[in-house]
């Protein structure tokens, strides 16, 4: 006689094969990535397929929802070669996130050497407006290709392949606010993640393998009086922001590693600030600032009432914290020296580098507020609060091996930084918005 536990023991076996069986090998082997997803609905099913597919023996219970998206899921046809592509069009960069603030310095400097480039973004921290700057700037008679799309519309990516030859694709698009990716982290983990998933997979689907990535210092392990930091230290980030850094980077490194072909670079970044020299483009905030700097130049151009300092009593030269800040036209700068990476050498002897953007040099809280309030010519006020959670004492980088390998090299300093970045605040205190 059969009980009544073994009755649901079998039942339960029948499902699993059940499940197993009506999806093909395929669906399973990550071997051959990337899938096309047809017909995929936004409503029924998490908006990452890849990510989907990797849970779905978790949830057998909720198999007739999945088989609707699992059926939806094909292996890719063949697409073109690269190869085939030119003459279609000339090569162009893509750049995602490319209305943003580092963004767009990027493409300005990609056009000023002479790259054709196409932008995707989806807005979500950004406008339209740079692009008409940049276009100003670079003395453009035709706009700038752009194309509104959120990464995690891949039919979206795909047709932007499909118009044109891509010969590498520089990442930007993400969320960045720290304090908020710990209220929000699905919220990071979904956009970052699956945004990059997508685009890889749709840069193999076309053949596209060169990718420079938007890194950050943040995915370091923090040792307390510890040397600048180097390339080959010890990672693990204290938040969900710099953990979502940090997979993207271990993402885009395994799939770098997976075929012949593919390049990367990961660029991680110290502290960009700074503005154009001309004060026509610079970082626009759509709220409160998260960083220093912009908060700063609120302040001193009325938006906000005063600079708050997190901690008077670190172990540094007047007890507020020490980070190393760069210019945001050197950071752009050191975007077009990574892309020579990817010109085929013979003595080339990897396919994936990592490089810190940041000057070498520490300055404090204290001291960033006194050069902007030489840059503006007045004190620029402010208050002494207790410190914040997760804040550390000093985070430097050592750039010697981006200065050696990529030929990078500081043309901007602190006086710079404030003076570009007081510029831009003040003719432009809404930003790119001036109705706001
Ligand atoms: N600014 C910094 O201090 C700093 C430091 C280290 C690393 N980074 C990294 O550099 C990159 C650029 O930073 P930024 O300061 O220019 O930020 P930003 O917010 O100005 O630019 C990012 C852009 O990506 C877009 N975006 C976000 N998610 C998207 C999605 N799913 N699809 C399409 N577009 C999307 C936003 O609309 C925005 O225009 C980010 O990846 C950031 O994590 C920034």
């Amino acid at each position: 006689m059969i009980r009544y536990w073994q009755l649901l023991f079998i039942q339960a076996l029948v499902l699993l094969i059940l499940v197993s069986n009506s999806h093909s090998q395929e669906v399973y082997d990550y071997n051959h990535l990337p899938y096309k997803v047809e017909a995929f609905s936004q409503s029924t099913c998490p908006s990452n397929p890849f990510i989907s597919v990797a849970h779905i023996p978790i949830f057998v219970a909720h198999q007739q929802e999945y088989s609707h998206f699992l059926n939806s899921v094909k292996p890719l046809e063949p697409t073109n070669t690269k190869d085939e592509m030119v003459g279609k069009q000339d090569s162009h960069i893509l750049v995602t996130g490319g209305t943003g603030f580092i963004g767009s310095f990027t493409v300005l400097e990609l056009l000023k050497n002479g790259h054709k480039v196409v932008v995707i973004d989806n807005l979500s921290n950004s406008s339209t407006e740079p692009l008409n700057r940049i276009k100003k700037l670079a003395n453009l008679t035709e706009d700038i290709p752009f194309h509104k799309i959120d990464l995690m519309d891949i039919n979206g990516l795909i047709s932007v392949f499909e118009k044109y030859n891509f010969s590498s694709v520089i990442h930007f698009a993400a969320l960045k606010a720290v304090g908020e990716s710990s209220k929000i982290p699905l919220k990071y983990y979904e956009n970052n993640l699956s945004g990059t998933i997508n685009l890889l997979s749709v840069m193999g689907q076309f053949n596209v393998r060169n990718i420079v990535f938007s890194s950050s210092a943040t995915v370091y392990k923090y040792v307390p009086g510890g040397p600048p930091m180097k390339e080959g230290d010890d990672t693990g980030s204290s938040n969900p922001y710099g953990r979502t850094k940090l997979f993207m980077e271990s993402i885009i490194t395994d799939v770098a590693n997976s075929e012949p072909g593919w390049n990367a670079v990961l660029l991680r970044y110290f502290n960009p600030t700074g503005a154009h020299v001309s004060g026509i483009m610079g970082e626009d905030p759509l709220q409160i600032p998260n960083n220093l700097m912009p908060y700063v130049s609120q302040v001193a151009v009325g938006k906000l009432k005063e600079v708050h300092v997190f901690g008077d009593d670190y172990n540094t030269i007047d007890g507020t914290g020490v980070r190393d800040y760069i210019h945001v036209s050197d950071l752009a700068e050191a975007h077009v020296l990574a892309m020579k990476k990817f010109e085929s050498s013979a003595d080339k002897k990897s396919n994936l580098f990592i490089y810190n953007l940041g000057s070498g040099t520490g300055f404090s809280v204290l001291q960033m507020v006194e050069a902007m309030s030489k840059a503006v010519g007045k004190e620029i006020p402010y208050v002494i609060d207790p410190r914040r959670a997760g804040d550390v004492d000093v985070i430097v980088c050592n750039p010697s091996l981006a200065e050696k390998e990529l030929g990078f090299k500081i043309k901007f300093g602190l006086d710079d930084m404030c003076r570009d970045l007081w510029k831009w605040q003040s003719m432009n205190p809404n930003g790119y918005n001036p109705s706001q």
